[in-house]
């Protein structure tokens, strides 16, 4: 698997989440998932739909992302994801966030083998 591809579903993917995330999502999700390790990361979405469906995201028309590279797709339906945001004084590596769960279209970049790489939006 490309490491594109890998590190996408890493950092963004959790499908199998059924309930709204408690308060503790975030500090949880964000560590397992490795984004505390050298740093905490500042913001990071996790999206609860299935691979299958954001996959499919790719298939959209090219629209821009904001690098400038004009290889992002926006999803046609809403999709549950939750947002992780890091506190205020919070300090590495107590890596603290806030959990915001929401629903909306989500913006993928995609490579060349159709598959995300990059959430961003
Ligand atoms: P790095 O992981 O090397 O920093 P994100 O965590 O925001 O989903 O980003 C994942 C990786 O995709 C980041 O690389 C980011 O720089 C990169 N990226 C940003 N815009 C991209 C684009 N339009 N196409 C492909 N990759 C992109």
């Amino acid at each position: 698997q490309e490491s594109g591809a890998r590190k996408f579903k890493q950092q963004h993917m959790d499908s199998n989440s059924r309930h709204l995330p408690n308060s503790n999502y975030c500090n949880k999700m964000m560590k397992k998932r490795k984004m505390t390790v050298d740093a905490c990361k500042p913001v990071n979405t996790f999206v609860h739909e299935s691979l299958t469906d954001v996959k499919a995201i790719c298939n959209q028309r090219n629209i821009r992302c904001k690098n400038g590279q004009n290889n992002c797709h926006k999803s046609r339906s809403s999709m549950r994801v939750t947002d992780c945001r890091l506190t205020n004084g919070s300090r590495h590596p107590n890596c603290k966030y806030r959990t915001s769960p929401a629903k909306r279209q989500i913006i993928v970049a995609c490579d060349k083998n159709r598959v995300p790489v990059h959430l961003d939006a």
